[in-house]
Formats: C-alpha cells, structure tokens, sequence
C-alpha cells in the first residue's frame, strides 16, 4: 500500500491551493454576505481545466483522476464552497454521467464544452435536477413529468434546490415518464437552460455557500426533444443514482476541506492567541481539541482517498462513498464548531473566517444524500 501522492497529484494541489489563496480569499467574505455567485472565479477555474478534471481529453477534459479531484476540492474548500459547489456538480454530476451514459452526438454537443467550463469565451456550466419540493431524499417518487410525445417529450413540473441553477447552460433533467413503473419509468434529459417553458426562482438565501446559485426551477410544457434522453427508456433513476454515488466523492472532499481550513485558522490562532501568561496551544484544553480535529480530519481524508482510488480501479464505490460523506461532513461540522470555540469571540465574527466555515460545513450534511440516506445506503451494503 502506497499512501504517497504522485508528482502530477502534487502539482494539481499546489495549483488548488494557489488558485484558493490568490483567487478565492480576496472578497470571500463580501461574497458570502451579499450572496453573490462567484463567477469571475468559475471562468478561472474553467482556465485551470478544473471543470472537467477527469472527463478524457477527447471530450475536453483533463484526463485526471479521482485522487487529484479530492485534493483540488479540499484545497478549494478550504477558502470558498460556494466555488468548490459549483466545481463539484459539474464535474461529478453533469460531465460523469454525460461521459459514461451519453451518446456520441450528446457528447460532441454538450460535454466538450462543459468540460472546459466555457463557450466562447463564456462561463458554460451544468446543474443536476433530481430534488423537488416532494422528493428530495424520497428522489424515486418523481412529480415532475415527461410526457412521451413520439418524437420528442413535454415535461412539467418543478425542481428545488438546483445548484448552478441560474449559471448553467445545461440542466440535466429527471423526470416520470410512466408512472405505472415506479423508478423503471424515469429518464433523464439534457434540456438547454435557455429552452421556452423553464422558469428560473429566486435565489434562496441560504445559511451558508450563500454565493452558490440556489434556485427553483419550473418546467410549464418544455419539449425536448427525443435525442436528448440519456440512455436507453426508464435508465433516468439508476443514471441518477450512479451519477450521485460519484458526487458523494466530491461532496466528502469539500466537507473534508471545510475541516481542514478551519483547522488550519484555528491552528495558528493557538500559537498566536496568550491565556494566563502562554500560548493557548500549551493549555490541554486547547490540544486536545487540535489533536482530536487533526485525527478526524486524517481519518475523513482516508475515506475521501479510498473511495476515489475505487472509483478509478472500477471496483463498486457506492459504499465507500457514502461512508466518505457520511464522515467527512460529520467532522466538518464539528470541527467547525470547535474551530470557532478555539477563536473564542473572535470566532464569532466575520473576520476571522471560521464562523462562516462553521455555515458552511451544515450543507454537506444535507446535498447529494442526507447524513441518514448515507447510513441507508451503507446499512444497506452491509447487511444484505
Ligand atoms: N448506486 C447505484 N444504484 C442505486 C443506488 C446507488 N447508490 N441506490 C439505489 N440504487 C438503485 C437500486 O439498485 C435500484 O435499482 P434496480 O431497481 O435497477 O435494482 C433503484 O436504484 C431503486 O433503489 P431502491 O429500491 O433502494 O429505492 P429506495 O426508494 O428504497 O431508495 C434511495 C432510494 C437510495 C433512498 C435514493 O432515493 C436516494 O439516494 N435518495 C437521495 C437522493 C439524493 O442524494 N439527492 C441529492 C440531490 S442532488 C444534489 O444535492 C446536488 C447539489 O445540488 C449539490
């Protein structure tokens, strides 16, 4: 076993980290409290080939692996979620699933441009559209609907909570088509943002990534036509699926991140902060609580690694992903809160970071599976 990175590995990390502290910290505070989407970044990243990391390089992409995607998300996690959220679903949910489910033609179209993160010069991103106001964990029971027309479908209904979901171009839509068959009568769609009949909502002003672009979005007769679905009839749901278990990689490497960065400030602010005539990292109090965060945050990057080599060994990572998740947001969120005890009341003011990390970390154990759907999907695993 080699738990050493390689040069190549090294390289994408230093790159993250330079783009994090150059490109991200500057403003990431005026960002998040006036909720503003970060997309001068999200071209910069596009520049950097960090929108299609491990999409091939005959679709546009950077032909890295999973392990070099984990270390850019912490890196990128550790300034800004609101970016590495972005970053994420398109390259997890959107050019994932297009690279190993589309068709060639899909593929020409769509996935070469959202690879590079850009058209023309243009930022040119995707968002995932499963969750509705009445699925959200429960994702197999669908309302909205895509009615099969012949040559093309019309679909209605609503999506909530779409990340990217005013910056994309490109939604990847799941959808009922027949409801007699449950989760064998969903498919899922390439529907161009721009298309007459979608309908984007007002931004959600959320706790934390209040950069990100949360939106609803509604679909009123919205034709598609029959060469956008993605695989073969009622292949929507485990698409869905598939594609998720991939993303639960990269939700696991942000919460990871967000652990780190709050460490790492509460860290140094021990060696600079004096209680009682020395350090605040001399007192037990205060080391024990780094050693603690120190183990988690090891133990989660373990979990983040593991599944990502899996993943590119294409061996099953469904479990390994979700116990990534599941871990790595839990240590996210209490570190965080430690993290931010560490500051005492500085923690609790903007300044100094962590507090907005503390927002930040809440998230993770929410998108692309609730800590509790993980613990299905591994109780599952395990038991059966
Ligand atoms: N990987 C592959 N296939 C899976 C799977 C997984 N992790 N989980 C379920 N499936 C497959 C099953 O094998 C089954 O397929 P077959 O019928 O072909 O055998 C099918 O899916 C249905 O599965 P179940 O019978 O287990 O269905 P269920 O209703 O009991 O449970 C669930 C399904 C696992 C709870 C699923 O609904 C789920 O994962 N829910 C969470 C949804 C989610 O993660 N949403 C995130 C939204 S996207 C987002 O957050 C993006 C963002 O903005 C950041």
């Amino acid at each position: 076993m080699d738990f050493s990175l390689s040069e190549e590995q090294l390289m994408i990390q230093k790159a993250a980290r330079e783009f994090a502290q150059q490109q991200c910290l500057p403003g990431v505070i005026d960002r998040d409290e006036k909720q503003m989407v970060p997309k001068e970044q999200l071209l910069q990243l596009a520049e950097l080939g960090f929108m299609g990391m491990m999409v091939s390089p005959d679709y546009g992409g950077a032909g890295m692996d999973t392990i070099s995607y984990v270390l850019a998300m912490e890196e990128i996690s550790k300034i800004d979620s609101s970016v590495s959220v972005a970053m994420s679903v398109n390259n997890s949910l959107v050019c994932w699933g297009l690279e190993n489910f589309a068709n060639e033609q899909q593929k020409q179209q769509y996935l070469i441009p959202l690879a590079q993160g850009k058209k023309e010069g243009k930022l040119y991103i995707g968002a995932f559209l499963l969750s509705e106001p009445e699925a959200g964990s429960d994702a197999t029971h669908q309302h909205t609907e895509a009615k099969d027309m012949g040559d093309h479908y019309v679909i209605n209904g609503i999506k909530n909570w779409i990340t990217n979901g005013s910056t994309a171009s490109v939604y990847l839509v799941i959808a009922q088509t027949d409801y007699t068959k449950g989760h064998k009568g969903i498919n899922a769609f390439i529907v161009e943002k721009d298309t007459p009949g979608i309908s984007v909502g007002v931004k959600e002003n959320k706790l934390g990534i209040r950069g990100s672009d949360t939106h609803a979005i509604s679909f009123t007769d919205v034709k598609v036509p029959k060469s956008n679905r993605i695989g073969e009839e009622g292949f929507g749901f485990n698409f869905a699926m598939k594609t998720l278990n991939g993303g639960r990689i990269g939700i696991a490497a942000q919460a990871l991140g967000i652990a780190s960065g709050a460490y790492e400030l509460a860290l140094a602010y021990s060696k600079q902060r004096k209680t009682f005539g020395k350090p605040i990292h001399e007192h037990q109090a205060i080391q024990f609580k780094l050693a603690e965060m120190a183990t988690k945050i090891e133990t989660a990057r373990l979990l983040c690694f593991k599944s990502a080599w899996e993943k590119d060994q294409h061996v099953d990572y469904t479990t390994s992903a979700a116990m990534a998740k599941l871990y790595a947001s839990d240590t996210a969120m209490w570190v965080t809160t430690e993290a931010v005890q560490v500051h005492g009341g500085y923690g609790f003011v903007k300044e100094f970071h962590v507090e907005r990390l503390m927002r930040d970390a809440k998230i993770t154990q929410i998108y692309e599976g609730t800590s509790e759907i993980q613990k299905m999907v591994i109780g599952r695993s395990i038991t059966k």
